[in-house]
């Protein structure tokens, strides 16, 4: 392929490559093959040129390369036990084939059957790299679609506190909870935070996660927010898990700030700046006790559908203050935790094809009362999981135990829980592409140590063990 620019892009963790007439972004992870394994803290380029239809950068830790501009190979996967994840009603809810086959070209799934089929697909697989998956179960890669992975400091203390019988309200009215995590992240720099945030990839990497949400949220400032953005944009470059990135400017209120001039800079500056920028694609708002009003979060919600973002939303995780309904109103893609919340809003959200995300470690950890699952099934809600990883109230990575806690505290199905950190969780953060196998799906995979779907929630101490490969955008991970 010939190279005809390129330019240092995402504050120096990605490449914008023009070549054969087409512009694209070359992400670090693109490149990690033939520049060795990615390492968040000396990774970046500061400069880059094309020399004789190759790119050469220089990289930040010193030291020159050169590095060729490949697509990703054709992939083929075979002798999988694999899980579609169809969501049509009337139909196995995961579209389970066994003895599947799966053919990825350009980082996209072309072609998925069973391995009897595979001749006769058309496809030019003469120099395909052919992995078996030994009969194991192979599914979409999980995504993390409730996910604060961006922060400095921990919280251990407030736990132990916690442990001891003091609740998360009480510390956060005492100057604990978010406050403290806001102060240690504005004292962080850039480089760290992209490497914390790189670190807390490689855990979710290593349970089966190739998509997680990053949400702003511990500055609140409107600089410092857009810093959080672009430190998830940063490690989305570096690191083979995708970042979608989310503005949670209304996370809590700064001290010493009035709640109408903090709400005003949020509309005005923060959303605006950000929606400019192309940093996010959607804004959250945490309304419940202790933080944002109904009031304030029609404000905010309001703004961000101005700039044509995504709406979600921390909604009854305490108390219900109304806002299921407002964000179906709308046009929401999800309300998140949920514990406390009405009939009239379950419809709404029903209704309006709003995904619930169902948060049940941080339900569990806070000795919540679990969301009304079956209410929700029952009023045709679709329910997604996700891990809700922050210092504060959930401090994990792995979905597979978020799976366990769905099914054994929340009441979820097996095959409910599945759908929630694949499909439904896609929806949940905009990501049509991911959560399914199918032509025009991303190339996005798991093989796992099991051979039913069951094995992953029921596990649920084996962690890391149940992961065999990842597959990302049609590359073979590790
Ligand atoms: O989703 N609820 C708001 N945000 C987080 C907690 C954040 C924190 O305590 O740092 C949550 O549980
Ligand atoms: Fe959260």
């Amino acid at each position: 392929m010939i190279v005809e620019s390129v330019e240092v892009v995402r504050s120096g963790t990605a490449l914008r490559v023009r070549a054969g007439g087409k512009t694209r972004l070359v992400r670090w992870i693109d490149l990690a093959s033939q520049l060795g394994a990615p390492d968040a803290r000396s990774s970046r380029f500061t400069a880059a040129r094309v020399a004789r239809g190759v790119v050469e950068v220089e990289l930040l830790a010193g030291g020159r390369e050169r590095v060729e501009i490949d697509e990703a190979p054709t992939l083929v996967i075979e002798g999988a036990g694999l899980l579609m994840m169809s969501d049509r009603r009337g139909e196995d809810p995961l579209g389970m084939t066994g003895d599947g086959a799966v053919i990825a070209v350009g980082g996209r799934v072309e072609w998925v059957g069973t391995r009897a089929d595979l001749p006769r697909t058309g496809i030019d697989l003469a120099r395909a790299r052919r992995i078996d998956a030994g009969g194991r179960l192979v599914t979409p890669g999980l995504v993390d679609c409730h996910a604060h992975p961006v922060f400095a400091g921990d919280r251990a203390g407030e736990f132990a506190r916690r442990a001891a019988g003091q609740s998360y309200l009480e510390i956060a009215r005492a100057g604990g909870g978010i406050a403290a995590t806001v102060q240690a992240t504005r004292a962080a720099s850039f480089d760290d935070l992209v490497a914390l945030t790189c670190a807390r990839l490689d855990g979710a990497l290593a349970c089966g996660t190739t998509a997680m949400e990053a949400k702003s949220g511990y500055d609140l400032t409107a600089d410092g927010e857009l810093r959080m953005l672009e430190a998830a944009r940063a490690a989305d470059s570096l690191h083979a898990v995708d970042l979608e990135p989310t503005l949670l400017g209304a996370h809590a209120l700064p001290p010493g700030r009035g709640r109408d001039d903090y709400v005003r800079e949020i509309c005005e500056q923060m959303i605006p700046r950000a929606a400019a920028a192309g940093l996010c694609r959607a804004v959250d708002v945490y309304c419940d006790e202790g933080a944002f009003t109904l009031e304030e979060t029609g404000r905010v919600l309001e703004a961000a559908r101005a700039h044509g973002l995504l709406l979600r939303a921390h909604v009854g995780q305490f108390a219900d203050l109304g806002a299921g309904r407002l964000v179906a109103e709308l046009g929401g893609i999800s309300v998140d935790h949920v514990e406390q919340i009405s009939a009239d809003a379950m419809r709404a959200l029903a209704a309006h094809a709003v995904v619930a995300v169902m948060l049940p470690g941080a339900c569990v950890q806070l000795r919540l009362p679990p969301p009304p699952v079956a209410a929700l099934r029952t009023a045709g809600v679709a329910l997604a999981v996700a891990t809700d990883l922050n210092p504060g109230s959930s401090l994990c990575e792995s979905l597979p135990l978020q799976m366990w806690l769905a099914a054994t505290h929340y009441g979820m199905t097996v095959d409910e829980t599945w759908l929630g950190v694949t499909r439904h969780a896609a929806r949940a953060l905009g990501r049509a592409d991911l959560g399914w196998l199918g032509p025009g799906s991303a190339a996005d995979l798991v093989i796992w140590n099991a051979d039913s779907p069951a094995e992953i929630p029921y596990r649920y101490g084996a962690g890391r063990a149940l992961v065999h490969q990842v597959i990302k955008s049609g590359r073979l991970l590790g």
